[in-house]
């Protein structure tokens, strides 16, 4: 039945919209975290307020996922304040159609996250374009109704989310670092700690061994992407380059496309009235991508153009679960890194 319980539940699900969504009291506070430079942008500025006056003329940023949603709003917008756009597509078709919708510098390229194949394809092109990449926005992904699959043995929503990126930005640091300010955002979510196992990473869960529930196994992913940025940040410290999360906020876009068909008529009639434009929800990723106040902020987590504190039990800055899963990717990995 298409009821506002079944909606809010939805939009939970997919993005965690906790004062919205319940009477409970909320289990997290997210304030602003003023140990670090805070911006003068919200949850209402767009990708466009957040880059206004700046020149990305030179720059080269690679979006994944630039077909739809967030991500081809990011690539839009980096295109118009003058960045060279790599835009990736689940296929190079896809990828090329998107960027002709758009104004700019744009080099399409072909990226299945569910093929490591592909990923190392991805980056072996991405590497003969020669060029530093000062902005590597990975933000492809899947939503949490996404039925239970392996690939080569692992959940695939883990693998989507994180895995497949978790490749891709091994194969693509050495660019990332011979750029002047390199910058990697990881395009997380509140659901990596609002909607995760208890344990955080359930390491023993990871190949579909347990229960599978996809609103955990889509927080899971989202902490995945937290946890690899916080590592990235630490292996990263005596660099110019840095690692941060973000999380875009409740946006209305595709993510709804695996949901129940009455869930995804609810979210087209009325996701406006309580989620973001797109245009908003690239505000954030955009932001870290490149004020000049974060030149230096690295393993931060962001929400609404702001970096935030978390009280409330969550392990997005877990050290020790950051390098397990990273030793673990690594084996999950073997012989599709460098
Ligand atoms: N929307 C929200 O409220 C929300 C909230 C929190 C976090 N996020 C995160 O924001 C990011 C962008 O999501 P969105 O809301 O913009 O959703 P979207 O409109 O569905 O866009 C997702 C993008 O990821 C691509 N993608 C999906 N599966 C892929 C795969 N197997 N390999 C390569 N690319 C793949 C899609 O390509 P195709 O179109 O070809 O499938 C599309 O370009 C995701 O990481 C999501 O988890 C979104």
């Amino acid at each position: 039945m298409l009821n506002r319980r079944n909606f809010i539940r939805y939009s939970v699900a997919t993005t965690g919209v906790t004062s919205l969504s319940s009477c409970a009291a909320p289990r997290h506070t997210i304030t602003i975290d003023d140990r670090l430079p805070v911006g003068p942008f919200n949850a209402d500025s767009t990708a466009e307020d957040v880059t206004n006056g700046i020149d990305l003329t030179g720059k080269v940023a690679l979006v994944t996922g630039c077909t739809s949603g967030i991500g081809f709003e990011t690539m839009r917008v980096l295109a118009l304040r003058g960045a060279h756009v790599i835009g990736t597509g689940r296929t190079l078709e896809k990828a090329q159609s998107a960027c002709a919708k758009i104004k700019g510098t744009t080099t399409a390229v072909a990226l299945e996250l569910s093929d490591l194949h592909s990923v190392v394809a991805c980056a072996n092109s991405v590497k003969d374009l020669n060029e530093p990449i000062d902005m590597l926005i990975l933000n492809a992904g899947v939503g949490s109704y996404t039925k239970f699959g392996l690939i080569n043995g692992i959940e695939s929503i883990f693998h989507i989310n994180y895995l497949g990126h978790f490749v891709l930005a091994n194969h693509l640091l050495p660019l990332v670092e011979s750029a002047e300010q390199g910058r990697i955002v990881h395009v997380g979510s509140r659901m990596g700690y609002m909607s995760v196992p208890d344990v955080g990473i359930d390491f023993d869960n990871l190949k579909g061994e347990k229960d599978y529930d996809s609103e955990l196994a889509y927080g899971r992913s989202k902490l995945a992407n937290a946890l690899f940025s916080l590592e990235l940040s630490k292996q990263l410290k005596s660099t110019r380059t840095t690692s941060n999360v973000i999380h875009p906020g409740f946006v209305k876009t595709n993510i709804a496309r695996s949901a129940p068909a009455f869930m995804r008529i609810a979210f087209d009639m009325f996701g406006s009235v309580i989620a973001k434009t797109p245009a908003q929800g690239a505000a954030t990723q955009s932001y870290v991508a490149t004020s000049a106040l974060l030149s230096t902020v690295s393993g931060a987590y962001f929400e609404d153009c702001n970096p935030v504190k978390i009280e409330g039990e969550n392990y997005v800055f877990d050290e020790a679960m950051a390098r397990k899963l990273w030793l673990l990717s690594e084996e999950m990995s073997e012989g599709f890194l460098i």
